[in-house]
């Protein structure tokens, strides 16, 4: 192993850091989308077992080859594949580019949400006041900001700052979700809403843009696909337990989004915020949140800043590891300095992001294609590669693990049934989005 190389300072600041990439706006924004738009409880069922059976095999596959060549993704997949699979490592770059530059933008709501509110507390019209803020120069201005923290911080390297901030600030986040999770509970009307969560219509699992996006869902909340947690795991030593790593990591992440849930359906539902919901299903909780903190006076005002700088932190930890694998990349092919690789592939990003900041639908459209299309695609390529091509892959994932003797199952899933269910949804996904595209233009 290279030893100028950065490494973790020791198995918790990975965690940490790894849970940090992975717990962010995708767990709150994303998944109550994501769910509103398909009908609630179906969407959560294939969420769950995409999760499971698709996205664990995965993520230990990334952390096998991350750890294995000690390298950032391109010089990765060269190492054990040679020159011809060079180009996944440039998809992931790109995913990155796309993900990070509409991810900016909602992040810069967020910020906004808190300290407005700091300010003045949460405006009751909270539908028409996010339409005013989503898009226009102060959404730019708010994403500027947020992209200029977090190139900052990519380009101080990854060590004591992300893992310190991730130390506190990961925990406060778990703490308020699980007190507005209980808060929910005691709503009128709130068992609408769980039923809306819980009560699965056997029939919708079978419509295909329901699985498109519980399974482009959990590889965005898991940050998986382009790279990320390869990236992460390049900063390892062997003494790691890869599987062990794997599983703790999506049970936080499932964790949180698994608690937003509970917390964000039955507000919409005591509230009678559905119809809200149904108009701008992106600004769902943008939305809904806030009406319930404005109506829960002064200390709605502080649990609901709390709340948006958390996720603002979470949004910030995951918007790191998304530049990360960019720089990382830039670094090793170009040699130049981490500071101004950091400035210019931040800055590039920064442009990237200047349509998402003006419109909704141009934000919707970089989603389904960097956060739903380019991920599957990277998963796919990247269960073959791990499955098929990289030498002692079962050797590398078990070194040190308590649970090597359960690899042989992960190896099978990911030669063949993961590939399957990918590119089963690949098809389904490739049609949507090109459907998409044409009405986005369209219109
Ligand atoms: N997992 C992050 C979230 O849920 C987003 C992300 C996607 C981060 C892909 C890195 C890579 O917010």
């Amino acid at each position: 192993m290279d030893a100028s190389r950065e490494h973790w300072s020791g198995r918790l600041g990975f965690t940490l850091a790894a849970v940090g990439s992975a717990v962010g706006l995708g767990n709150m924004w994303r998944f109550s989308y994501m769910a509103a738009e398909n009908g609630g409880a179906a969407f959560v069922f294939l969420y769950v077992v995409m999760t499971l059976v698709v996205g664990l095999p995965v993520m230990l596959a990334e952390l096998t080859l991350g750890r294995g060549a000690g390298k950032s993704p391109i010089q990765a997949l060269a190492h054990f594949g040679g020159e011809r699979w060079k180009w996944l490592g440039g998809l992931f770059v790109a995913t990155g580019f796309v993900i990070l530059a509409y991810y900016s933008v909602i992040a810069g709501w967020t910020f906004r949400y808190s300290l407005e509110s700091m300010v003045s507390g949460f405006p009751s019209d909270a539908g028409a006041h996010f339409e005013a803020i989503a898009s226009g120069w102060p959404a730019l201005c708010w994403h500027l900001g947020f992209m200029a923290v977090t190139t900052l911080v990519v380009s101080g390297g990854i060590r004591s700052g992300i893992e310190r901030a991730s130390l506190v600030l990961m925990p406060l986040l778990a703490i308020i979700v699980v007190g507005l999770a209980i808060y929910a509970t005691t709503l009128e009307g709130a068992s609408a809403g769980y039923a809306y969560y819980f009560e699965t219509d056997f029939s919708a699992i079978w419509n295909t843009a329901v699985l498109r996006d519980a399974a482009g869902q959990a590889f965005f909340s898991l940050s998986l696909g382009m790279g990320a947690i390869l990236t992460y795991a390049s900063y390892l030593d062997r003494s790691t337990d890869l599987p062990a790593e794997s599983i703790t990591i999506a049970l936080s992440d499932f964790g949180v989004a698994f608690l937003a849930g509970l917390v964000v359906f039955p507000l919409i539902f005591a509230l009678g915020l559905e119809a809200d919901v149904g108009a701008s299903t992106m600004g769902a909780l943008f939305i809904t949140l806030p009406k319930a903190f404005a109506e829960m006076g002064g200390a709605g005002t502080f649990i609901g800043v709390s709340f948006f700088l958390a996720l603002w932190v979470g949004g910030l930890t995951s918007a790191i590891s998304l530049l990360e694998v960019v720089v990382s990349s830039v670094i090793d092919a170009t040699g130049t300095t981490r500071r101004r690789a950091a400035l210019v592939c931040g800055s590039a990003i920064a442009l990237l992001g200047v349509p998402a900041a003006f419109s909704l639908e141009v934000l919707g459209l970089m989603d389904q294609i960097g956060g739903n299309l380019f991920l599957i695609v990277g998963g796919l390529a990247l269960s073959v590669f791990v499955g098929w091509i990289m030498p002692d892959a079962l050797g590398e994932a078990g070194s040190n693990s308590k649970l090597a003797g359960l690899l042989i199952g992960w190896k099978l899933l990911l030669r063949f049934v993961v590939p399957a269910i990918l590119a089963t949804v690949l098809w389904f996904t490739l049609r949507d989005t090109w459907n998409l595209i044409n009405e986005t233009f369209a219109g």
